[in-house]
């Protein structure tokens, strides 16, 4: 990165971070859904909204907020999520079936939205934090095939690379229009972006993936005895 771009980098940095302490935001990362959600219009009064890789929790803020009393939130995240008023909260791995199914448990029903900001622990290496992004994304889809209603919308981060066609092949297959935006609130020099998909199809002939309950491991006394 050259020292411009690193100048950049520091003040859009600084910008956001200081407009969400000032606004008592959880994150920057709240403004990037808030300019999504003006420009493409992704909630609505009342709706239901799961939120993937949600920690700390600015996300949450935002969809809370605008789908109001009425609406209905929850956020799923490897780390812990500080209570929110309104808003149920999961810890757990997305891609494990037992997160999955208490996914389904709590939150009861259908969603209209879909959002999906995980990211994978940035190895460095740039084809693999790609192919480890696009996993995860395969997962956020996995969550629509099961939760998301008909005509329902999955707003979901991408680190772009020679793997984002097949992902678009996903979503093209089940949502009617796939578009790619990179919003004023992500890094100018970053490689990450979203990818909002509306009208869920809900097709029939596309089964989710099978949920697999893992058994609790045996455990032993030291003289080997089952507990
Ligand atoms: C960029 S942060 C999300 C920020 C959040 N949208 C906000 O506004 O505060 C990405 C999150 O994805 C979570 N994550 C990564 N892999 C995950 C997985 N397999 N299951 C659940 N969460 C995951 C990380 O723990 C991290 O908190």
């Amino acid at each position: 990165m050259s020292l411009h771009d690193r100048w950049i980098e520091e003040r859009h940095h600084e910008h956001y971070y200081k407009l969400a302490k000032k606004m008592n935001y959880r994150s920057r990362a709240s403004f990037k859904i808030m300019q999504m959600d003006d420009r493409f219009g992704i909630f609505k009064e009342g709706d239901s909204v799961v939120d993937l890789g949600a920690a700390p929790g600015g996300w949450l803020q935002v969809a809370k907020e605008r789908v109001g009393e009425s609406g209905k939130v929850i956020g799923v995240d490897l780390r812990p999520i500080k209570p929110m008023e309104g808003v149920v909260t999961i810890v757990g791995d997305i891609t494990d079936d037992n997160t999955m199914l208490e996914l389904l448990e709590k939150f009861g029903g259908k969603a209209d939205v879909v959002l999906s900001d995980m990211a994978p622990n940035i190895a460095g290496a740039y084809a693999t934090d790609h192919a480890r992004s696009i996993n995860l994304c395969m997962f956020a889809v996995n969550v629509c095939d099961r939760v998301l209603k008909k005509d329902g919308i999955l707003v979901m981060k991408v680190f772009m690379g020679d793997m984002f066609p097949s992902l678009r092949r996903e979503l093209e297959k089940r949502f009617q229009s796939v578009k790619v935006h990179s919003p004023d609130a992500s890094r100018p020099t970053s490689s990450e972006v979203y990818v909002i998909s509306k009208g869920f199809l809900a097709k029939n002939t596309i089964e989710p993936k099978p949920i697999v309950k893992e058994e609790k491991k045996k455990e032993f006394t030291k003289k080997g005895d089952l507990i």
